[in-house]
Order: structure tokens, then C-alpha cells, then sequence
């Protein structure tokens, strides 16, 4: 089937037609379902009305067309082919509605021992923290979620500021986040690899650069990677690095962002401990490069007009220095 074959095809980091989670399996389901019923219906509601008008232009071109059979003839076979129809509709919408109910059931259902992640939505940046058994054990990141192959996962999600919607095609569908409440979405992802996640809830200026990444990974690659975000920056080695951290810390920087075991403390912003572990910067606007992380510092503005990160006057020197420090962040 063309149809088929086609879908087959839609493979990609952000497409709900390659899930790579239960519950984004399930939701397929439902949507080929869909599908695949509606299409049915389509054609067949189109091939008669084509066999409907063929059939009246053939008897008024007739030269003789028969008279019309009487009411009495046709009335019955009117009625059967109507109750039939009905009777096709509501099956049909019987199976969607049964198929809609049970993956719904399914969605909210949460597997044993998941991991539990919050997440925070501002403008325009997602906050990841992680619980621990002890507050020391919490990890804290922004704008990227790392989940253990198979196991699953409950995300809690929460808004400052304005409605956003948390969406991830390829592992789930789509949660709001609203401010003063909280709503939860599960995971339970079933391949290894890299997703995009993107706001999918119009939020203002830069709602359509308020993306996320999500690495899948074994097991034993989440563990390290969750011990590595436990542990502080380590001091930089370098002149510049060190001339680029006393800016950091005197100019606005520190302010807003955090880095743990410095005296950055900033909640504001992104907690950028391990900046460099990231694939992106500024909620997924640019790559993490020395180039991007140099334009970004010198002008949030001209990368995401709105931002709440303000321009901090910097000369070239000190910019050059502030981002070789944050190349030491990893
Ligand atoms: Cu946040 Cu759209």
C-alpha cells in the first residue's frame, strides 16, 4: 500500500509518525485508526456519489428512458440503503470511541519505579530538575531531558508565567502547563537516540524558539550522566578562563544563572553547571558552538527578540573570556 509505504518513511526527531515510547505507540495507534476508518468512509461516500451522477446522466441521455420506478418500488430500497449507511457510521464510530477510551486508559497509566522529572516552563526556556532521595541528591539542568532506555518516566509539569504545552512527539502527546497547577505526563521510552521537544502552546514572542532536547540512553549512560550533573564546575585552569569567570560573576551574569560551587547563584535563568553537556543553547535557537555562545552573549536580542536575558555591556575581550569560561562548564 502507496499509503502505507509512505508512512513508513516519516522517520525524524520531532514527528509523532516514528514514536519511539509506549504512550507515543498508542497514540499512533489511535491515529491510524483514524485513519484508516475516515478514509474508508471518504472513498466510499465519494464512489457513490460518482456512481449516483454517472447513473443520472446516462438515463437523461437515454433516448427513451423508462419511466421512474413507481415510490412504491423505491421506498424500500431507499430505507435499506440508509439503514445501511447508519448502521456503517455507527460501527465505525463505535471503533474509534472504544479505541479513544482504551489508549486513554493506557496514557494514564504509570509503569513501576519510574523516574520522576519536574518541569518549569518560562519565557522561553524549559527548567529540568531531577528529585533525589536526599535535596542533595536533586540535579537541576534546563532545556534538556536525559531518560533511561525502558524504564518509565513521570514527568510533572508547571508554568511561571503564561500557558505553554509540553510536546514531544515522538514519546508522548501533548500536556499544558499552566500556572497554578500542576499536570503530569508519562513515559515510557522503547529506543535509544535523540528527540526534539517543542512548546506547542502559543506563549508569546519567542514561543516557536522554546525548544528542548531529550537523549534516550542505556541505563548505565543515564546513572553517569546524573552523577556528573551532581558534581560542581570545576575551578578554570586558564588566564583567560579565570578573567572570563571574574566578569561572569561581577556583570549581570550571575544574577540570573546559577553555577554550582561557584559563587553564581543566579534562579532567574538556566543553571548552567554543565552547559557544554548540552546539544543546544537558548531553548534550541542556536548550536552549542564558541560562535553561537558568543553571538548569543553579545545580543539576546538579535538571536530571540523578547528574551528576558538583557545585553550585558561587554568589550571584546571580555566576551572572548566570559565564553571561554562557559567552555570550561562541563
Ligand atoms: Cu512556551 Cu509556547
Amino acid at each position: 500500500m502507496v499509503l502505507a509505504s509512505g508512512m513508513g518513511s516519516c522517520r525524524g526527531l520531532q514527528t509523532m509518525l516514528d514514536p519511539a515510547a509506549d504512550q507515543a505507540r498508542d497514540i499512533d495507534a489511535v491515529w491510524r485508526a483514524m485513519l484508516v476508518v475516515c478514509g474508508v468512509m471518504y472513498v466510499l461516500v465519494l464512489g457513490f456519489l460518482m456512481w449516483a451522477l454517472w447513473r443520472a446522466r446516462r438515463r437523461s441521455l437515454a433516448p427513451e428512458a423508462p419511466p421512474m420506478v413507481g415510490h412504491s418500488a423505491a421506498e424500500p430500497r431507499l430505507e435499506r440503503g440508509l439503514a445501511g449507511w447508519a448502521a456503517l457510521i455507527v460501527a465505525g464510530l463505535i471503533g474509534l470511541v472504544t479505541v479513544s477510551f482504551l489508549v486513554d486508559r493506557s496514557l494514564a497509566e504509570v509503569g513501576p519505579d519510574p523516574v520522576k522529572v519536574k518541569v518549569t516552563a518560562h519565557q522561553w526556556w524549559w527548567q529540568v530538575e531531577y528529585q533525589g532521595l536526599t535535596p542533595s541528591q536533586a540535579v537541576t539542568t534546563a532545556n534538556e531531558l536525559h531518560l533511561p532506555l525502558g524504564r518509565p518516566a513521570v514527568v510533572e509539569l508547571q508554568a511561571r508565567d503564561v500557558i505553554h504545552s509540553f510536546w514531544v512527539p515522538n514519546l508522548a502527546g501533548k500536556v499544558d502547563l499552566i500556572p497554578g497547577r500542576t499536570n503530569y505526563v508519562a513515559l515510557t521510552p522503547r529506543r535509544q537516540g535523540s528527540f526534539r521537544g517543542q512548546c506547542a502552546e502559543f506563549c508569546g514572542l519567542q514561543h516557536a524558539k522554546m525548544a528542548f532536547d531529550v537523549e534516550v540512553e542505556s541505563p548505565q549512560a543515564f546513572d553517569a550522566w546524573r552523577s556528573r550533573q551532581l558534581t560542581g564546575a570545576p575551578p578554570p585552569a586558564g588566564p583567560a578562563e579565570q578573567h572570563g569567570q571574574a566578569v561572569f560573576n561581577t556583570k549581570a551574569c550571575a544574577l540570573c544563572h546559577r553555577v554550582q560551587g561557584t559563587e553564581a547563584g543566579g534562579t532567574t535563568g538556566p543553571d548552567l553547571t554543565h552547559l557544554m553537556g548540552r546539544r543546544r543553547i537558548a531553548a534550541g535557537a542556536l548550536p552549542n558552538s564558541r560562535g553561537a555562545l558568543q553571538a548569543w552573549v553579545a545580543d539576546p536580542q538579535g538571536v530571540k527578540p523578547g528574551t528576558t536575558m538583557p545585553r550585558v555591556a561587554l568589550t571584546a575581550g571580555e566576551l572572548n573570556d566570559v565564553v571561554s569560561y562557559l567552555e570550561t562548564l562541563r
